[in-house]
């Protein structure tokens, strides 16, 4: 149960908390999760987004503990993904089917794929707005921030923007704005951006900048997921200009998988050489840390190196799943170094150096491949490829 709060006058936020989910759709959410929906009172009363399927009584419940959910007029749909649209079915039973769903083109398409049901589509894009009352709600599009469909809703007069999935957080606590939280709050909206946004960089970048020149008043921002930023929403719009941006920090990444301890013996070994040159690093064995914690760590690196042992001719399962999820997400300005021992045939340093040019990383180095287990001269190559790596890395950043 979520208890509806008023964030603004006869403005509430009405959804629900998600406590146990932990892992959505491949993103490891430790602190669960809410799926916000914000319920606007005035001459009609108007329903901004919903929630998972499975929260749909809930979030009815919540509506009733302020008016009666027949009562709303009108829904804004600003990104049909299940988490904002799966309880829209219920949602035009309780409140009648001919009510109008406020959506863009692709959002009354997906919409209508997902529930297999016509209903009272109204299109709206950038530049359109719906006049209610003394309320004016302008939609703005948002086209793959982050699928086809997704828009903002921005309330003028009271400065709101209530923005879908961007500048959310995967977090389900007991404080539900930006002031109570305080920088707590970042690093789940660090981990939301890496795993959700980071792919569609160059568009986050192209839209703060159509926002600025909108000279759009934002008093408090609303996103579809996590608290509310309505003491400092320049904060997290900040972060977004500085994430998107991705330029590379003096940090670097070492993730690795293991068969018989030798490629963690050389994941070690190159951690050291790294932090020998005053460089932070992060040591990720992939059989422990998540892959949606691997792409937060790098969000902001400069460097990476990557480990695999050879195991039939090619990389280890654990490290194909997470340099599957890296490529997918593309992460930019990265440079990259390669690892890993090998039996008799040592393919992996290949594989993986494929994998970086194809995400346009820069290979400072062939790589460093070691039959069986690493002898002291060995590990002294591996010391010396991290050193390069944090070298290499300074000279990019200086
Ligand atoms: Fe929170 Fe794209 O759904």
């Amino acid at each position: 149960m979520y208890k509806p709060i008023e964030i603004a006058d006869g403005i509430y936020s009405v959804g629900c908390r998600d406590w146990d989910i932990r892992d959505f759709h491949g993103y490891s959410t430790y602190e669960g999760t809410t799926y916000n929906a914000f319920l606007v009172l005035g001459e009609k009363n108007i329903l901004i987004d919903t929630v998972k399927e499975n929260f749909g009584d809930e979030l009815l419940s919540n509506i009733s503990r302020i008016i009666d959910p027949k009562l709303i007029d009108i829904v804004i749909s600003n990104h049909s993904e299940m988490d904002h649209s799966g309880a829209i079915p219920k949602v035009m039973d309780k409140i009648g089917k001919d009510k109008p769903i406020y959506c863009s083109k692709m959002g009354a398409k997906t919409l209508k794929n997902h529930f297999n049901q016509e209903f009272n589509f109204q299109v709206v894009g950038s530049g359109d707005s719906l006049e209610v009352g003394n309320r004016t709600f302008s939609f703005l599009d948002t086209k793959m921030l982050h699928w086809p469909d997704s828009m903002f809703t921005y309330l003028a007069k009271e400065a709101i923007l209530f923005s879908s999935d961007a500048f959310g957080q995967h977090y389900a606590g007991d404080m539900f704005f930006d002031d109570e939280i305080g920088d707590e709050i970042i690093p789940h909206a660090r981990k939301y951006y890496a795993n959700i946004l980071l792919h569609f960089s160059p568009r986050v970048q192209a839209l703060l900048k159509d926002v600025a020149k909108m000279d759009m008043k934002i008093k408090m921002i609303c996103p579809d997921h996590g608290i509310l930023w309505r003491d400092n929403p320049s904060k997290i719009i900040e972060a977004y200009d500085l994430w998107s941006r991705q330029e590379p920090c003096k940090k670097a990444v070492v993730l690795f998988d293991s068969m018989w301890d030798s490629t963690t013996k050389m994941a070690r070994a190159i951690t050291s050489g790294i932090e020998s040159e005053d460089v932070n690093v992060r040591l990720m064995n992939t059989r422990k840390c998540h892959r949606s914690d691997i792409i937060t760590e790098i969000l902001e690196a400069g460097a990476i190196a990557v480990g695999s042992p050879t195991l039939n001719n090619s990389i280890f399962p654990v490290i194909a799943d997470v340099m599957t999820y890296i490529k997918g997400l593309r992460p930019q300005n990265k440079i990259a170094a390669a690892f890993g021992s090998y039996g008799w045939s040592g393919e992996a340093i290949k594989i993986l150096n494929k994998d970086f040019e194809e995400m346009k990383m820069d290979i400072i180095d062939p790589g460093v491949k070691i039959q069986y287990v690493p002898d002291e001269a060995d590990l002294e190559r591996c010391f010396e490829l991290g050193v390069k790596l944090a070298k290499t890395l300074k000279e990019r950043l200086s």
